[in-house]
Order: C-alpha cells, then structure tokens, then sequence
C-alpha cells in the first residue's frame, strides 16, 4: 500500500480520490488550501453532495486511512505519489488558468525530500503541453537531490457518479516519459481491472480534451437538430431513438436538452478552441458546438416567452438549479443563464433544487428559493424544468397545476410525459418536440417585434 498525497483534496475530483484511494487500502491525505473545508473533512462532514461519498469519507476516516490538511509541509514528504487535482478553470478568452496548477506545483517542489522519490500525477485537465510546465516548475522549487518523475493522468469522472465512475473507469489512460513511473501509477488501479493505455504526456492531455470535446459536439449536433424540430413539427425524441439505434451512431449523449454546463465541457471546449487558434489552426466545430450550447438556452426562454404571450410581469418558477440531477455543483449551470435571461425579460422567479440551493442563493439574488416544487410553482404562470431530478419526474401534476396561475409546462429535458402533464390540464412543450403553426406564428410575431 502507498502513502498519497492529494493536492486539490477537498475538490469534486481530489476529495473522490481522497476517499476513493482510502478505500482502496492507500494512506492519503488530502491536501487543501480551503481551510474551512479541510476542517469540515476531518469532522466527517463533506463539503460537496455527491451520492456514497459521505460514507466512504466517515468509513476511511475512522479507520485512519485518510486525513486533510492545509500543510504542504505535513502532506508531501514521505509521499509516494502527489496527484495534482486543483482546478483548471477558464479565463474570459477561454484559455485554462493555470494558477492553481503552477502555485500548487512550486509548493510540492518545496517540499519534496532529497533521496526519495515521488510521482508527481496530473489528474487536473490541463493543457498540451502542462506536464512539461508541472516538472520544469517542481524542478524550479525543488532542493537538490529531490527526484522526481509527472505522469499524466486524466479524469473521466462525472460528478454525481463520481464514486462509482472512480472504482469501475472505462479506462485509465496515463502518459510518461518513464515507463517505470507510468506502470507505477498504473499498479494504484490494478484492482480496479480497467484497460490501461501507457503512452506519451501530450497524447494523454489531449485524449481528455478530445473526449470532453466529441461528447458536447454530440450534445450540440442533437440540439441544433432539436431545433430544427421543433419548427418544422417533428419530435427529436423519436429521431434520436431511430437515430440511436445505429449501432455506428449510439443513443448515448442524444438528449435533447437545455445543452451542456458544469465545470468540465464548456471550460475544455473553449480551451481546446483556444489551443488550436493559438496554434494557427481554425477551430469552426468547437466554436460551433459552444455557440449553439448558447443558443439552446436562448430558445427555451424564447419559446417560454412565445407560450406566455410576453415574460414581462410573469411569475416563472425555474425547477432545477444544479447542472445536473446528484450534484450541487451551479458552474456554468444552463439555471444561471436562464434565470438571467427572465429577468431581463421583466419576468419574476421563484426556483426550487433538492440539493443546490444552499450554493445557488448568493448566486441568485432576487430569486425565491422555495422548499419544494409545489412551493416554487405556486402562483406561476409557467413551470420551466431545468435539471432532470428524478424527485420531478414522479412530481404530482394535479397538485401542481392546482398551484399554478398559469397552465404551462416547459420541460427543459424532455422527462415528463407530455400526455400526462395535459391530463392535468397543463399546455407542455418540451425540447425540440414541434409547436403547433399556432404557437409558430406567435413565436415569428415576437420575434418581429424585437427586431
Ligand atoms: N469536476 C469534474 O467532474 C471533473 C472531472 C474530470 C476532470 N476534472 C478536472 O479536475 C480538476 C479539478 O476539478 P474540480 O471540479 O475537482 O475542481 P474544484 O474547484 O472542485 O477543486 C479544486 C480544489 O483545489 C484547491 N486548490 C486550489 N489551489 C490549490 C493549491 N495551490 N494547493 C492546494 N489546493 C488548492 C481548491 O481549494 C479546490 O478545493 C480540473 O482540472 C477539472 O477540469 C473535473
């Protein structure tokens, strides 16, 4: 068993290694400059919802298998391996911000002790090129002696499945420039039975950033279709049913939807993007997949506008904060867009998230959070469902309408049954399910209007 050091370890990704690892039998401890949160950490309490991750931090903890702390000092000598998870969030022009990457390197580089080696494992998407960057900097920093080698290594975790996704991996992809290092890293996941793919440090940046960017440009392709639907009058869920059962194509990421968000896709899109401009390349699909993520969420609102007649004064209760069902995690939230866009339309909002509200209220000023989705619809002349939680698929459309003002239901995630949301006398729309040539000629007198 090794002893771990996790850089980042009260993050969505490094505190699921922390107790992942932990669980796995490994001594981790889980490094973090967030004091408040490696303090909660070490009482038990997690910082962060993500289902079974609560029971594996209080399991580990107990059996002193893992510990958090703020000290480089007490966290990094003696470690074997020093896995990198600090954020790589995007600056205004897309390309990632390595601040976190490049202190947290020179901090480890500080702290590495002469005669002892560690692995240092970028598990952080960073970009091309960002291992070279992590060893010149630990090298910078590092007292004469300390050896060391970086291995890259990408996370394909999603939040709300984290901790499953970590002990079953599709694949564990690592690159090295020693073989010895990377087959090093790669005995840490031999129990967990993947396939390992061993290759050079670029290779395995960009595998991440080539995954992320082909799932949104699915997404994308799926909504800028949804769209085309939903004018013409055809039903994108049954074309992505006819479509998904091409063996070539698969149902997967065929949803229809409000588009993608979370901290992951739009952040290693743009950066993708911006790597390649930089290069001298010309990015059309990327810059094309975020523009059209963009333009799913100006439709809805629009489509919401068309069904009210005019969002000026109206009552809208937004279902679903999150960026997705089992987590809290509000970054790049299509919710944040779309509440924005109602209210510079004049539109009132009252919301409802079982988990995320605790986050969301000093994102969301202005907006009622109510206690559950009866409370939020109460008064509204539309539902807007923004995050497919499994708590509003069963929800009570009687009750619900009973609450409401108005009658419409806009299902941002095509998870209610339209026939069951009109036998409780509520008008649905969905995601790139037709309107009527009713509803399409108020939709080209507002937009008349605008213009
Ligand atoms: N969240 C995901 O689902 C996911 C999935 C795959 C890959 N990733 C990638 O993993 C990385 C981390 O993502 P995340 O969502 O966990 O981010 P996060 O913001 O939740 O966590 C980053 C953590 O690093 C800590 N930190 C920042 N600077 C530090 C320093 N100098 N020393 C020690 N700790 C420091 C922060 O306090 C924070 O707790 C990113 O590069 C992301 O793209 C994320």
């Amino acid at each position: 068993m090794s002893t771990i050091c996790i850089v980042g370890g009260s993050g969505y990704v490094g505190l699921a290694y922390a107790v992942g690892l932990a669980e796995l039998g490994h001594d981790v401890v889980g490094l973090d400059v967030a004091a408040d949160r490696v303090a909660a950490l070490n009482r038990g309490d997690s910082p962060l919802h993500e289902p079974g991750l609560t029971e594996l931090l209080v399991r580990n903890l107990e059996a002193g298998r893992v510990r958090f702390t703020t000290d480089y000092a007490a966290a990094v000598p003696g470690a074997s391996f020093v896995f990198l998870c600090v954020g790589t969030p995007s600056l205004s022009n897309g390309e990632a911000d390595m601040r976190q990457v490049r202190s947290a390197a020179a901090s480890i580089g500080e702290h590495l002790v002469p005669n002892e080696t560690a692995i240092v494992v970028n598990k952080s998407t960073m970009p091309i090129g960002s291992a070279d960057l992590v060893t010149q900097i630990v090298a910078e920093h590092a007292a004469a002696g300390a050896s060391f080698h970086v291995v890259t290594n990408p996370e394909f975790l999603r939040e709300g499945s984290a901790i499953a996704d970590i002990f079953q991996p599709d694949r564990i992809v690592l690159g090295a420039d020693d073989r010895t290092a990377a087959e090093a890293v790669a005995d840490l996941y031999a129990p967990l039975g993947a396939p390992v793919l061993i290759t050079d440090r670029r290779s395995a940046e960009m595998v991440k950033y080539a995954a992320n960017a082909f799932l949104a440009t699915k997404i994308s392709f799926i909504n800028e279709v949804a769209g085309v639907c939903e004018r013409l009058g055809a039903d994108v869920t049954t074309v992505a049913e006819g479509m998904g059962l091409d063996p070539r194509i698969g149902s997967r990421f065929l949803e229809a939807g409000l588009g993608f968000g979370g901290s992951c896709f739009p952040k290693d899109v743009g950066a993708l993007a911006h790597m390649a401009d930089a290069a001298g390349l010309h990015p059309g699909l990327l810059r094309a997949v975020l523009e059209i993520n963009a333009d799913t969420r100006r439709r809805f609102v629009g489509r919401a506008e068309t069904l009210l007649g005019g969002l000026d004064g109206r009552t809208v209760a937004i279902w679903g904060l999150a960026f997705k069902q089992d987590t809290d995690d509000l970054r790049e939230s299509p919710s944040l867009g779309i509440i924005a866009m109602l209210h510079e339309r004049g539109a009132t909002v009252r919301a409802h998230d079982p988990v995320a509200m605790p986050k969301a209220a000093p994102l969301l000023p202005g907006v009622e959070l109510c206690p559950d989705p009866y409370a939020a619809a109460t008064g509204a002349d539309a539902v807007l469902l923004v995050t497919p939680w499994r708590e509003y698929i069963g929800i009570d459309l009687q009750r619900v309408a009973e609450a409401m003002r108005g009658d419409v239901l806009l299902d941002g995630r095509n998870i209610l049954d339209p026939a069951d949301v009109a036998a409780a006398g509520l008008r649905h729309a969905g995601v790139g399910r037709g309107m009527s040539p009713n509803q399409l000629s108020i939709r080209r007198g507002v937009e008349q209007t605008r213009h």
